[in-house]
């Protein structure tokens, strides 16, 4: 994909006393007090602009915070506590700007923050004379939000249409790179790892998946609906009893690719879905009438490590099993350590996933840990982000 990189700008002198507007992905959870409980984004939004203060540009930068109503200011949907967390990380203090949208005062080695950008009435619907305004109030336009890049709204889409330039900040560069490398050129075999409760929610992600993968390693609720469609008994296990048919496409679609769908060979069991029940390994074709799986057993997560260290690329989204419950973790921890030893490119994305991370100390094993959410999911849709679409169309010229 070609696009007009920030830091190639800077490089070349570009930004140099330039207005340069950042949209982020500055979503970060609060809590009621108001403090950020995970400040991930804030933190990944500080290269982009530390790269234009020091390319000495006027820089504002704007977020959405949650799903405000357009127009009605509350307290709880201002980015004040951003500004102050951004504020400690850039070592400087940042202004939070109010009513921007027709005028920011900002000088060259300032940077400001512009207030919940989902307050402007338009945003939401990429209003065009929303979208004009907003380019018109900068010389380069950098997307850098990646969590927000399935949106088409007006600070992630219209005003890249409009304005003078528009660029890919460094994380968002980042994120397209690691997905090109994952799944545009992948080194093969290239395994996927999509796990979670229901197949309805990632139905789209297995048909796209197996078009392209090698190996497709379903956990959770939806390798349970796979155990049906592979005939075998899953006793009170959570499934989608009427999505067998679809499970059983995809596995028929990857083995007309000699690919392969691995179904649990064996699995961990409880009566009731709780940390302290107890825990029995069974072969899968052992499950009772009463039994819930809530892990895949021992000899299946040695099978799926083994074919993760001989993979070439690995795509992960969600836990194999109930992680959080000690008695339920080996599955997604074998996996996890498998990722992190195999030489393979990986690329992980999803809360639960980068739970599951965070628990295991995995973090620097793995290639490239997204930081979206519904957008990292779009992509393995299959789907072309709307922010990839107008940044590659703006690079074209
Ligand atoms: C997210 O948290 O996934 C992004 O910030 C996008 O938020 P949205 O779903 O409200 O557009």
């Amino acid at each position: 994909m070609n696009i007009i990189r920030f830091e190639d700008l800077v490089a070349q002198g570009h930004a140099e006393g330039k207005r340069v507007f950042i949209r982020a992905d500055l979503n970060v959870p609060l809590d009621d007090a108001g403090n950020i409980t995970e400040d991930t984004r804030v933190r990944a939004s500080v290269p982009a602009i530390e790269l234009a203060l020091k390319a000495g540009a006027a820089v504002m930068v704007t977020s959405h915070l949650g799903r405000p109503t357009e127009g009605e200011f509350k307290p709880e949907d201002s980015l004040a506590p951003v500004a102050k967390r951004l504020g400690e990380l850039l070592g400087r203090e940042v202004k939070l700007v109010s009513n921007w949208v027709d005028g920011v005062d900002v000088v060259p080695g300032q940077v400001v923050l512009l207030e919940n950008c989902r307050l402007n009435k338009g945003e939401k619907k990429n209003n065009e004379e929303l979208s004009k305004k907003l380019a018109a109030l900068c010389d380069i336009f950098v997307h850098d939000a990646f969590g927000t890049a399935h949106r088409a709204e007006a600070t992630t889409y219209g005003i890249a249409q409009f304005a003078k330039v528009a660029s890919a900040g460094p994380l968002l560069a980042a994120e397209i790179d690691a997905i090109n490398k994952a799944l545009e050129a992948p080194k093969r075999p290239l395994i996927a790892i999509v796990a979670g409760s229901k197949v309805s929610t990632k139905l789209t992600i297995l048909e796209s998946l197996s078009k392209n993968v090698d190996g497709l390693i379903v956990g959770g609720g939806i390798a349970n609906t796979f155990m049906l469609a592979a005939g075998l008994k899953i006793g009170k296990s959570l499934a989608e009893a009427d999505l067998v048919g679809a499970a059983k496409a995809v596995i028929e679609s990857m083995k007309a690719r000699g690919a392969e769908v691995p179904i649990p060979e064996d699995v961990v069991v409880a009566k009731a879905f709780a940390a302290d029940a107890p825990a029995t390994v069974k072969a899968a074709t052992d499950v009772a009438d009463d039994d819930m799986i809530l892990d895949i057993g021992p000899k299946t997560a040695a099978r799926l490590a083994a074919q993760l260290k001989a993979a070439g690329t690995i795509v992960w989204n969600g836990p194999v099993g109930v992680f959080e419950f000690a008695a339920f973790e080996n599955g997604t921890k074998v996996i996890a350590q498998a990722i992190a030893e195999s030489s393979a490119f990986s690329i992980a994305g999803g809360g639960d996933t980068l739970a599951a991370i965070a628990k295991y100390g995995i973090e620097k094993d793995v290639g490239y840990i997204s930081t979206g959410g519904g957008a990292f999911l779009e992509v393995l849709e299959g789907k072309t982000l709307p922010a990839f679409e107008i940044l590659s169309r703006r690079a074209a010229g």
